[in-house]
C-alpha cells in the first residue's frame, strides 16, 4: 500500500482508473524499472527519421513518469542512454539525444514540480557535456524537496560500468582498513552501488519486444519479474504501466523459495531419497 498522501488516483484517465481499480493494493510494487526502446523502429515503421522517434520517446517519459506520481508509485527507474549508446551510435544521434535531454529538462521541471516528482540520475554522468550536467543539476535541486514518485534517469549508465565503480571504491575502504576483504558482504557491495539509496526493482518493463537486460541494474534485478512487450516506447503511456503492474500481480515471487503449501517433507520424500542412496551405491 502506498503513503496515501502521495495519492491522485481522481487524475487517472478513465481506462487507467479501471486497470487501477483492479490492482491489489497491498502487491503494488515499490520500483519500476523500465528498458526504453524501439524509438528508433517507431519512426522507422511510419518513414520518419530516428530522430522524431527519440522525440515522441521523450513525451512517453513525461506521461509514464506522471501516471506512476498519481498512484504513488515510489521508484521509478529509466534506461535513457547507455554508455554503449554514446559509444556505438553516430554522433550526430549522440548529440541529439544530449539537446534533447537538455531540452527535455528545461521544459519539464514545472510539471515534475506540479506532479510531486523528485528527479535523480545514475551513471557516469561526470562524462556528459558540462551544459547538460548543469541542466540535470538545476532539476536534481528543483525537485530535491518533493515527496512523491523518484524518477531516476540513467544517463551514461552501464550495468557493468556500475559494478566496477561499486569494486573500486570497496577496494578503496579495504586499503583504508575500514573494512576487510573476507568479511565483504552482499549488502557492502549494495552500498557502494549508484542505487544504495533506493530498493531494487520488484519489476522490470522492456518494450519493443527484444529479450535482453543490455547491461541494465545487472545486480539490482537478481529477483526482478521482467515484462516484454512488443510495444514500441513512443507508444508507451500509463495505462501500459497500470497493464504491467496488474501482469506482475498475476506473478509469484519465490525468491528461490517454494510456493506456499508444497514445502511438507513427508515419509514418502524421506523414503525416496533412501532409494536414491542405494541406487547411487
Ligand atoms: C531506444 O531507442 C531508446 C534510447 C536510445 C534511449 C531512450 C531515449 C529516449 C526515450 C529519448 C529521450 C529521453 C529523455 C529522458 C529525454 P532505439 O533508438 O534504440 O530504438 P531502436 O532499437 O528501434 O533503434
Amino acid at each position: 500500500m502506498y503513503p496515501s498522501g502521495t495519492l491522485r488516483i481522481d487524475e487517472l484517465t478513465t481506462e487507467e482508473r479501471a486497470v487501477y481499480a483492479a490492482l491489489k493494493l497491498e502487491r503494488l510494487p515499490e520500483h519500476v524499472a523500465i528498458i526504453m526502446d524501439g524509438n528508433g523502429r517507431w519512426a522507422g515503421h511510419r518513414s520518419l527519421k530516428r530522430f522524431q522517434g527519440h522525440l515522441q520517446g521523450a513525451k512517453s517519459v513525461q506521461l509514464v513518469t506522471e501516471t506512476a506520481s498519481r498512484i504513488g508509485l515510489p521508484w521509478l527507474t529509466l534506461y535513457a542512454f547507455s554508455l554503449e549508446n554514446s559509444l556505438r551510435r553516430p554522433r550526430a544521434e549522440v548529440n541529439f539525444l544530449m539537446r534533447l535531454l537538455k531540452s527535455y529538462l528545461e521544459c519539464n521541471v514545472q510539471r515534475m514540480m506540479d506532479n510531486n516528482v523528485r528527479m535523480r540520475y545514475i551513471g557516469r554522468t561526470h562524462e556528459l557535456p558540462p551544459e547538460v550536467q548543469d541542466k540535470m543539476r538545476w532539476a536534481e535541486e528543483a525537485t530535491a524537496r518533493n515527496t512523491g514518485t523518484t524518477l531516476t534517469l540513467a544517463l551514461n549508465y552501464g550495468g557493468r560500468s556500475e559494478l566496477v565503480d561499486a569494486f573500486r571504491s570497496l577496494a578503496a575502504e579495504i586499503e583504508q582498513g575500514r573494512i576487510r576483504s573476507g568479511s565483504i558482504t552482499e549488502e557492502d557491495i549494495h552500498r557502494h552501488l549508484y542505487t544504495a539509496h533506493m530498493p531494487d526493482p520488484d519489476l522490470l518493463i522492456r518494450t519493443s519486444g527484444e529479450m535482453r537486460l543490455s547491461n541494465y541494474l545487472l545486480w539490482q534485478v537478481a529477483y526482478t519479474e521482467i515484462f516484454v512487450t512488443e510495444r514500441f516506447w513512443p507508444d508507451f503511456r500509463g495505462i501500459h504501466l497500470l497493464e504491467a503492474i496488474a501482469d506482475f500481480q498475476r506473478r509469484e515471487r519465490r525468491y528461490g523459495g517454494l510456493s506456499e503449501g508444497s514445502g511438507e517433507v513427508d515419509e514418502q520424500v524421506e523414503q525416496q531419497v533412501e532409494q536414491v542412496k542405494i541406487a547411487a551405491v
